[in-house]
C-alpha cells in the first residue's frame, strides 16, 4: 500500500494544489489560530506535502517528511526549512528532539496509523505537543460517500474515520489531549477534487450519482447542495492538541 500511496502522490503533486482545502487561506488560518505556534518552535510535519500550508507556519524551523519526492520538490518557499524523502512510520531524528509534531490527512493514508503516532511521540521533548488535523465524519454512518469518492482513485485507501476514533488513536499512543475541535470547513469541492486527482469525468458523474443518492441524514449534516454539476458541501475535520 506504501508504493501505491508514494505513487498516487507523485502523479498528482503539480495538480495537489487544486484541492480547495489546500489552497484556502480561511483554513491556514483557522489551524494556525488553533495551534498558537511559537516563533521559536522546531517542528516536524509528516506527510508535509507541498508547500501550500507548511510556508505559512509561523515557527522557527519546519522539518518536513514525505513518501513522495515529487510532493517536496513542490515545496521551494518553506523558510528555513530541512525536508527529507522518508516514511513516517520510522524517521531519522534522536528520540526527543522537537517541541511541536504535526500531520495534516496523513494519518487516512497510514495503514497502521499508530506507528506513525508513536514515532511523534518518540521524537517529541517530554511536555511536547501533537497537532493532528484530519478529514472526519460526524457519525459511523456518515463514513460511506467520503469513502466511496477517494476510493474511485484509491481503492486501497484506509477508511474515514469520526472524530472520536481519531481521538482514541492519539490518547492509545500514550498523549494527553490538551485540546480539540471540529471544524467545518464549507466549499464546492467536487470540479476541484476531480482536477486534484487527476480523475475522469466518468469518475465526476459516479461521485455525483453516489452521493445523490446518499442518506438524508449524511445530506443533512453536511448540507449536501448540487449546483451546476458539482457539489458544495462541509467538511469536518478534527483539530486535535495532545501533549506527551
Ligand atoms: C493527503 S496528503 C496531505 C499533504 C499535506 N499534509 C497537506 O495537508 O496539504 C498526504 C501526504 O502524506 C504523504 N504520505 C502518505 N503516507 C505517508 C507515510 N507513511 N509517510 C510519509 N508520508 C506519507 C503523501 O505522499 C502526501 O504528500
Amino acid at each position: 500500500m506504501k508504493a501505491k500511496t508514494r505513487n498516487h502522490f507523485s502523479d498528482i503533486a503539480d495538480v495537489w494544489n487544486n484541492k480547495t482545502w489546500v489552497k484556502s487561506d480561511e483554513f491556514s488560518n483557522e489551524i494556525i489560530n488553533f495551534a498558537s505556534f511559537n516563533r521559536n518552535d522546531v517542528l516536524l510535519y509528516l506527510g508535509i506535502g507541498t508547500e501550500d500550508l507548511a510556508k505559512k507556519l509561523p515557527v522557527k524551523t519546519v522539518c518536513g517528511i514525505d513518501l513522495s519526492a515529487k510532493m517536496l520538490s513542490k515545496c521551494k518557499n518553506i523558510p528555513r526549512h530541512n525536508l527529507l524523502v522518508g516514511s513516517a512510520e520510522k524517521t531519522p531524528y534522536l528520540d526527543e528532539t522537537f517541541n511541536v509534531t504535526m500531520s495534516r490527512n496523513l494519518l487516512k493514508h497510514c495503514e497502521v496509523p499508530e506507528k506513525a503516532l508513536k514515532e511523534m511521540y518518540r521524537v517529541l521533548k517530554p511536555g511536547g505537543k501533537v497537532f493532528i488535523i484530519e478529514s472526519c465524519v460526524l457519525v459511523e454512518e456518515d463514513k460511506d460517500p467520503p469513502n466511496f469518492c477517494v476510493r474511485t482513485v484509491e481503492p486501497y485507501h484506509p477508511s474515514f474515520q469520526t472524530h472520536n476514533e481519531i481521538l482514541s488513536l492519539i490518547t492509545s499512543a500514550g498523549f494527553n489531549l490538551h485540546k480539540h475541535k471540529v471544524y467545518t470547513f464549507r466549499s464546492r469541492w467536487l470540479s476541484n477534487w476531480i482536477k486534484a486527482s487527476k480523475a475522469s469525468d466518468k469518475i465526476h458523474n459516479m461521485v455525483l450519482d453516489f452521493y445523490k443518492e446518499a442518506p438524508k441524514g449524511f445530506i443533512k449534516r453536511q448540507e449536501v447542495r448540487f449546483i451546476d454539476n458539482d457539489i458544495e458541501s462541509n467538511i469536518f475535520w478534527s483539530l486535535i492538541i495532545a501533549e506527551k
